[in-house]
Parts: C-alpha cells; sequence; structure tokens
C-alpha cells in the first residue's frame, strides 16, 4: 500500500521583490538574472517565520483534503531556514492548527519534501498511520548573505504542504545520495565556546552554481530514467513533470534529455517565486491543482535535487 494525496495547500508572503529591487543594492541586473535563472520575482517575508507560513498552507492543505487538524496521524516538516532548530517546525506547526498527533522534522535540503513522500509511504504502508500531513516551509530570505549576487538572486520564502491518506498512487522512486559538504551548505552556528578552536563558519548559503549545476542537469535526467525503468513506464505516458524549481535552464536542460516527454509537460513557476528549496514541490503542486491542471489518473513524475548532495525521483498517480 502507498498513498494518494488528499489535498494541496500552499501560501507566499505577500512582498514580492523583483530583479529591479535586489539590483538597488547588489552588483547586478534583471537581464542577467533572468537569462541565467528564469527568475523575474521572489516573494520575502518581512514579518512571518517559516512555521506561521507552514501552518497557513498546512490549514489551506486541511480545507482541500477536507479533514480537521485533529484527523491527523502525523505530522513531517521539512525547512533549512527555520525560527528554530529546538522545536522542529513540525511541533510549531501542530500547535498552530490545533494538531495533536505526533510532529517531527526531515532534513534532506531542496530534495526533502520527496524523502517525506518517501517516509510517509513507508508509514502508511505500515498501517500505523493513515492520515499524514506533509509541510515544506522555508524562510531563505533569513539564511542568505544579502551581498552575495550569486547566491541572494536566487531564493524565495514560502510554504507547501500536501494530506496524504492510504493508497495506490505512488509507484515507485529512484534516489542517488552523494556525501559532501563542499558543494552546497549551509553551517549551524557554532555558538561562543571558549574551547572552539576553529574557524567559526558563515552561517548563510554557500554553494558552487556550476558543480551544482552540472550535479543537477546529470543526475535529474539520470534518476528519471532509471525511474521510468524500474516502473515499466515509456515517457510518453507521463502528463506532468514536477521538477524542483531551482533554476530555470536546469529544468529546461532535462526537458532536452527526456525527448519522449513534450516540453509543456514540465511545470514552472521559478519567474515569480525563485528558489524556495523544500517548498518548491508541494507550492507548485498546490498551484497547478488550485489551477484544476491535473486530472484523477494523470501520471506524474516529480524530481528533486539538492544539498547532501542528492537527486531523488518519484512517479505519481493524481
Ligand atoms: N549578477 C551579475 N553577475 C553575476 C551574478 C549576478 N547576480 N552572479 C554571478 N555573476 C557573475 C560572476 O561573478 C561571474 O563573473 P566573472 O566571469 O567576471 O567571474 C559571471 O557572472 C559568471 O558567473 P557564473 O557563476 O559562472 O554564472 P553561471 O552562468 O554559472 O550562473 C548560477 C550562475 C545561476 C548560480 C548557475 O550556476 C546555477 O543556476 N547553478 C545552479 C544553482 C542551483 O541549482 N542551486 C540550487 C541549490 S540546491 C537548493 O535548491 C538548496
Amino acid at each position: 500500500m502507498s498513498f494518494r494525496i488528499m489535498g494541496t495547500g500552499s501560501y507566499l508572503p505577500p512582498l514580492s521583490v523583483t530583479n529591479d529591487d535586489i539590483a538597488k543594492y547588489v552588483d547586478t541586473n534583471d537581464e542577467w538574472i533572468s537569462t541565467r535563472t528564469g527568475i523575474r520575482s521572489r516573494h520575502v517575508a518581512t514579518d512571518e517565520t517559516a512555521s506561521e507560513m507552514g501552518a497557513k498552507a498546512a490549514l489551506e492543505a486541511l480545507k482541500d483534503a477536507g479533514i480537521q487538524a485533529d484527523e491527523l496521524d502525523l505530522i513531517l516538516c521539512a525547512t533549512v531556514s527555520g525560527e528554530y532548530i529546538v522545536p522542529s517546525m513540525a511541533c510549531l506547526i501542530q500547535r498552530a492548527i490545533g494538531a495533536h498527533c505526533p510532529a517531527f522534522d526531515m532534513s534532506s535540503a531542496c530534495s526533502a519534501f520527496l524523502v517525506m513522500m518517501e517516509t510517509a509511504a513507508a508509514y502508511l504502508a505500515t498501517g500505523r498511520y493513515r492520515r499524514i500531513l506533509l509541510v515544506g516551509t522555508e524562510q531563505m530570505s533569513r539564511v542568505l548573505d544579502w551581498t552575495d549576487r550569486s547566491t541572494c538572486i536566487l531564493f524565495g520564502d514560502g510554504a507547501g504542504a500536501v494530506v496524504l491518506e492510504p493508497g495506490e498512487n505512488y509507484l515507485g522512486s529512484h534516489m542517488v545520495f552523494m556525501g559532501g559538504e563542499e558543494v552546497l551548505n549551509l553551517p549551524t552556528n557554532v555558538g561562543n565556546s571558549p574551547y572552539w578552536t576553529l574557524e567559526r563558519p558563515r552561517d548563510t548559503v554557500n554553494m558552487n552554481g556550476g558543480e551544482t549545476y552540472k550535479f543537477a542537469t546529470r543526475t535529474v535526467p539520470q534518476e528519471i530514467l532509471a525511474l521510468l525503468e524500474q516502473t515499466g513506464t515509456q515517457q510518453s505516458e507521463i502528463d506532468w513533470v514536477v521538477c524542483h524549481q531551482a533554476n530555470q535552464r536546469i529544468i529546461d536542460a532535462v526537458a532536452r534529455r527526456l525527448k519522449g516527454i513534450a516540453p509543456e509537460k514540465f511545470l514552472s513557476n521559478i519567474a515569480d517565486h525563485g528558489n524556495t528549496t523544500a517548498a518548491t514541490i508541494p507550492l507548485l503542486l498546490d498551484e497547478c491543482n488550485k489551477k484544476g491542471m491535473f486530472k484523477r489518473g494523470d501520471l506524474m513524475v516529480v524530481a528533486a535535487f539538492g544539498g547532501g548532495l542528492s537527486c531523488i525521483a518519484s512517479l505519481i498517480r493524481w
């Protein structure tokens, strides 16, 4: 037994920051950012935290699923930019929405939403839980160096959520994990220990853009092709591809490698949202769902990559 998606929700903070806005304080311009990344604007939180945005997305997903918070059996949450490490974002969301079930966070950077889906599928298969809420929420603006033009232009804030119940619609996954911090990292604070002898790391996102780009354009098509082979699925059967929204050029490069899937099936909202890390996939799923784009029975590939390094592709029937 796997899962069925009962409902989706999302939330974006109201302030939209354009490339021209960012060009006022770092040496960049709209032309560079939009041609290199496809990003034109991103939402940025001014007075809301990751858990607060996550709770708003969660309430919308519950409403869409037609269930109450106290009917949930488990809440999983993913973030790299939560306002606390302790307590977990999942626990704060649990309280904010009025749930009473177990709640904990899962860490896998931009791949985390698919890691949570994999985990939820395993829990549902045991029969231990029947209704699971997954939330990806990010306040990336608090973990960026806003003087670093190579990273601050890429990310945005927002949250997305889905509610799952037992079903037959999670058809498989294929993944690769390659441990290492060299290409992409976000250090935690080391505090002020008088015994610490090494350098204090910069506690903002550090990224080798070129290496990340190469990793993504190599592994995303590779994992999708392996997934299709594993599940006996033809590219022509795929109705939608929901890729992690990190760079439109990465999505376009993946589409070029998968010639059997028409380019218009590769969904995108990066132009207005930037990269919302663990939130990109549930945000995109919710926006397309609310536009009525998905029909019951549609077959979709959902693929993510990120720090770890990691890359996961999953096959889902809507
Ligand atoms: N505006 C203007 N110029 C810039 C900017 C900017 N915002 N940023 C960098 N540049 C300059 C660089 O300084 C460099 O100048 P130089 O040649 O004089 O040294 C030049 O532009 C080219 O820089 P590159 O880094 O080579 O540019 P590239 O074409 O590789 O694009 C980018 C950079 C957009 C970051 C690209 O590498 C990329 O998208 N990589 C993948 C990023 C990604 O997927 N991140 C996801 C992280 S995982 C997760 O989601 C957490």
